[in-house]
C-alpha cells in the first residue's frame, strides 16, 4: 500500500494534489457549495447549453420514449435512430460527406489515430496538443514528432528531414485548451499540401465557438483541405461525447476499424438528444456564439483596465501564467473565498514553471458579474505580488 500513499504525498508536497469538490450547478453560470452561490469560470459550457430549456426538454422526451440506457455498443446492440439524426445534422453544419458521435472526445482522438496510423507512419503533432491526442499517438504505434507550439518553420523542418515509409498526420488542438489560441490552420494547409500530409484538428474548444460555431477550419476558410475535424458534444454543445465529420471513406473506416467506437456501449438516448438539440441551437441562430465572443472580449478589456496580461485570442479561455504551482492553487483559494470558481492548471497538465489560473467565459455570463470578478482576480495576483 506504500505505493498508493508515497507517490500521494509527493504530489501534496509539490501542491500537484488533486481533489475532486463537490459543486452542484444552479445554473449555466453558476454553482452551489454548502449552500453558498460562486460564479462558475472554470467550465466549458462555452454557450450556456447545459441549461437551455430545449435542451433540457429534447434530453427529458428521449428518456421517456426510449429509457435511460443504450444497453450495447452500435454495432451489436443496433444504431438508434436519434444517433442518425445527430450525425446528419453534424455532416450538415460542417460541410462534410458524413460524420459519426464517438462517447467521448477522449475515447475519439485515442480511436481515430490508432485506427489511421500505424507502424510505417508519422504524426507531426503540436507540443500542446491535449493528452487524449498524445495518447492516441502512442497507441497507433506511429512515429511521433512533437513541434514546438505553432512554431511552423520548426514544422516544416521536421517534415522535411523525418523519414516516413508511410502516411504523415499533422494534428493539433484547433483551440489550444490551457492556452485559448487559435492554431494557424491556414498556415498547416500550406505544409501539408507541400509534404502531402493529412490534416486532423481537434475542435474540442472550437465547436460552437469559432467559424459561426463551425471551427477552426471554417473559421480559416479551409474546410475542404482539412481530412479529419474532430469535435466534442460536451463543452459548447452542453451534453457529453464526440463526433468526426469527413469523407464518407473516413467515417466508414473508423466506424470498421476505431477500437473505441466499436468496442462501447453507445451514448445514452437522453445524450445524443441533448447534443442535437443544443446543435440546432447553433445552427438555427448566431446569438449565442456571437455573445460568446463578446463576453471573451469584455472580460479581456477588464482584466487588461487592472494591468492584468492576456492573451488576445478570439476564444472564450484566458490564461494567466503565475508561475509556481503552489501560486496558482493559492489565487484560486483566495479567489474561490471570494466566490468565485476558476482553475488552478499545473503540471502535468501544463509544463513545470507555467502553472497558471485559466478562467474560461460563457455567453450565459453577465457583464456586470464579470467586471466584478475581473476586479477580484486582479487584486487577488497583487496581492501574490503578481502584475
Ligand atoms: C482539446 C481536447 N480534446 C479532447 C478532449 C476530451 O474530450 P472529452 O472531455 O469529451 O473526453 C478535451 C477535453 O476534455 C480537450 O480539451
Amino acid at each position: 500500500m506504500n505505493f498508493f500513499t508515497e507517490y500521494i504525498d509527493e504530489m501534496k508536497s509539490k501542491g500537484l494534489y488533486r481533489q475532486n469538490q463537490v459543486y452542484q450547478p444552479i445554473s449555466a453560470s453558476h454553482v452551489a457549495i454548502d449552500g453558498r452561490e460562486y460564479l462558475m469560470l472554470a467550465s466549458n459550457n462555452y454557450l450556456g447549453l447545459t441549461h437551455n430549456d430545449k435542451v433540457k426538454a429534447a434530453a427529458i422526451e428521449a428518456i421517456e420514449r426510449y429509457g435511460t440506457g443504450a444497453g450495447g455498443a452500435r454495432l451489436t446492440t443496433g444504431t438508434h435512430p436519434l444517433y442518425e439524426a445527430l450525425e446528419r445534422d453534424i455532416a450538415v453544419f460542417k460541410g462534410t460527406e458524413a460524420a459519426v458521435a464517438f462517447n467521448t472526445g477522449y475515447m475519439a482522438n485515442l480511436g481515430i489515430i490508432s485506427a489511421v496510423m500505424g507502424k510505417e507512419d508519422v504524426i507531426f503533432s503540436d507540443e500542446l496538443n491535449h493528452a487524449s491526442i498524445i495518447d492516441g499517438g502512442r497507441l497507433s504505434g506511429a512515429t511521433r514528432v512533437i513541434f514546438p507550439h505553432s512554431d511552423m518553420a520548426k514544422l516544416e523542418e521536421l517534415i522535411k528531414n523525418t523519414p516516413c515509409k508511410g502516411k504523415r498526420m499533422i494534428v493539433v488542438d484547433g483551440v489550444f485548451s490551457m492556452d485559448g489560441d487559435i492554431a494557424p490552420l491556414d498556415k498547416i494547409v500550406k505544409i501539408a499540401k507541400e509534404y502531402q500530409a493529412m490534416i486532423m484538428v481537434d475542435d474540442a474548444h472550437a465547436t460552437g465557438v469559432l467559424g459561426r460555431g463551425r471551427g477552426t477550419a471554417a473559421h480559416f476558410g479551409v474546410e475542404d483541405e482539412v481530412t479529419i475535424q474532430m469535435g466534442t458534444l460536451s463543452k459548447a454543445l452542453g451534453a457529453e461525447g464526440a463526433y468526426v465529420a469527413g469523407k464518407k471513406e473516413l467515417i466508414d473506416f473508423l466506424i470498421n476499424k476505431a477500437r473505441s467506437y466499436i468496442f462501447s456501449t453507445a451514448l445514452a438516448p437522453a445524450t445524443i438528444a441533448a447534443a442535437h438539440a443544443a446543435l440546432k441551437e447553433v445552427m438555427n441562430s448566431s446569438a449565442l456564439v456571437e455573445r460568446l465572443a463578446e463576453n471573451g472580449q469584455f472580460m479581456r478589456d477588464e482584466l487588461m483596465k487592472y494591468g492584468v496580461n492576456v492573451n488576445q485570442a478570439e476564444t472564450p479561455i484566458i490564461p494567466i501564467i503565475v508561475g509556481s504551482a503552489q501560486k496558482a492553487t493559492s489565487i484560486a483559494n483566495t479567489l474561490n473565498e471570494q466566490g468565485i470558481i476558476l482553475s488552478a492548471i499545473r503540471p502535468p497538465t501544463v509544463p513545470v514553471g507555467e502553472s497558471r489560473l485559466r478562467l474560461t467565459v460563457s455567453a450565459a455570463h453577465d457583464k456586470k458579474e464579470l467586471a466584478k470578478a475581473a476586479k477580484k482576480i486582479a487584486k487577488a495576483l497583487q496581492d501574490e505580488g503578481m502584475e
